[in-house]
């Protein structure tokens, strides 16, 4: 193993990584996923991958970033990788307003759109979706605003991530309280079977839905997805690089239809990283519109 690697300190059963190697693992991982790992996080890196070091019987972690390159294991263990760096934090009707928003003006200016046009043909995209709280979320904005209509209409929700095992979660649909507190009452009742302490969403709102894993950073995936009408990408360009969020945005306004809307988290600009999108302010929330 290469001298670089030579400071890896076993304190007891504590496993260190040395400045050289966390340098290294967080080079691979942005080149792998454009996640930018801060020097701030450098213990928690090391504290969350300490176990992985330990199930794969790896003395340090210069052979774990062996085992990523070269071990016949390493793409399931990238997906593991990813778990431990990403951040899955989401829930139903997160930020309200930005969602009254989406409800009053966007969609219901797309599904008008649609309706002159005679395309009955809704596209829309979540962008790292984690549980799957954000797509349902749309799902049910949707249902609500077409009620019987829906049925006439071709919608499609693409809600893909780049963890497997949030995905997974997605699929199943099954919820507790704490994720749902923002949701009203009535919709609860409309879309999801109560059983015990859980919430099962119904499955006329999950055939709207395709989950899928998408590596934001990997251009060839990015550019299977369908074109959209509608982009959610919220909370998610926040754990990118400047470099990385130009690609990714300019993915998005390639993917998006003339007209066609990009949203993004409260906290989260494209200030300094795309002008290719025309800013709408609205009470609460900041939508970019590609214009026709
Ligand atoms: C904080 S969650 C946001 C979930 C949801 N959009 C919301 O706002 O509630 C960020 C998600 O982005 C995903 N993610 C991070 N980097 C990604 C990448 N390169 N490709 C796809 N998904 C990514 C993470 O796995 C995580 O599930």
């Amino acid at each position: 193993m290469s001298s670089l690697f030579s400071k890896t300190i076993t304190l007891g059963k504590e496993l260190k990584v040395s400045d050289a190697e966390f340098a290294q693992l967080r080079d691979f991982i942005y080149q792998q996923c454009g996640i930018y790992v801060a020097d701030n996080r450098k213990y928690l890196l090391e504290n969350r991958l300490a176990n992985r070091l330990k199930h794969l019987n790896l003395k340090n972690f210069a052979e774990y970033y062996y085992y990523l390159q070269y071990d016949a294991g390493r793409k399931e263990e990238l997906n593991r990788l990813f778990e431990v760096i990403t951040t899955n934090e989401t829930s139903f009707y997160r930020n309200p307003p930005q969602l009254q928003v989406f409800q009053d003006q966007i969609l219901s200016d797309v599904l008008q759109a649609l309706r002159k046009s005679g395309q009955r043909k809704l596209r829309i995209w979540s962008a790292g979706c984690s549980t799957g709280e954000e797509p349902y979320t749309m799902a049910m904005i949707i249902a609500e605003v077409l009620k019987t209509e829906l049925a006439s209409w071709d919608v499609r929700i693409t809600a893909n991530d780049l963890s497997e095992r949030v995905l997974e979660s997605a699929r199943r649909g099954v919820y507790n309280e704490y994720t749902l507190r923002t949701t009203p009452k009535e919709i609860l009742a409309r879309y999801f079977d109560k059983q015990d302490m859980f919430y099962n969403v119904r499955p006329e709102l999950k055939k709207l839905i395709l989950f899928h894993q998408i590596n934001l950073s990997d251009m060839t995936q990015v550019k299977r997805v369908e074109r959209s009408q509608i982009i959610f990408c919220r909370n998610v360009i926040i754990y990118f690089d400047d470099d990385m969020k130009k690609k990714v945005i300019g993915s998005f306004y390639d993917n998006l239809l003339p007209g066609g809307y990009l949203i993004i988290g409260h906290s989260e600009s494209l200030h300094n990283i795309s002008r290719a999108f025309k800013p709408i302010h609205y009470p609460g929330a900041i939508i970019y519109k590609k214009e026709e």
